[in-house]
């Protein structure tokens, strides 16, 4: 299964459309990864693993930042989102194992975490993309 950014999660933001673009490229490289069961040079799990969490850091930081610069009103419930979900998601990441494939629970897990970023998009982001649009900022 890949993930991607089909057209009922486009926000309107092509900043943030094309991040999102990014971060489910990512997913799908770990899960890639996961299913090779790779572990040697190259983008290997743990590698993968970093990249993604690095990237979602960043992400929410931008999508943050504008929030706060459109100064929009549900800036705390989605930081708070955004906050739960990177610690979720280094917990899931904790849990790789250095060598070898991950277990079935662990992949089931960090599947279900992508999901949950599916919704917090469909929701969340997209009534920020809306209201980003109504301020001018595309
Ligand atoms: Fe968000």
């Amino acid at each position: 299964m890949r993930y991607e950014v089909t057209q009922d999660l486009m926000t309107g933001n092509s900043m943030i459309d094309s991040e999102h673009r990014v971060l489910f490229d990512a997913a799908n490289k770990l899960l890639d990864a996961f299913a090779d069961g790779r572990n040697d040079g190259g983008m290997n799990i743990v590698q993968t693993g970093i990249f993604l969490k690095n990237y979602v850091d960043k992400h929410f930081e931008h999508e943050q930042e504008l929030q706060k610069k459109h100064e929009w009103r549900e800036y705390d419930t989605h930081v708070r989102f955004h906050e739960q979900y990177k610690q979720t998601l280094s917990d899931i990441l904790d849990g790789l194992p250095k060598d070898g494939p991950p277990s079935v629970e662990l992949v089931s897990e960090l599947n279900l975490h992508i999901v949950r970023l599916i919704t917090h998009i469909r929701t969340m982001d997209k009534r920020l993309g809306s209201y980003l649009q109504s301020r001018g900022e595309v």
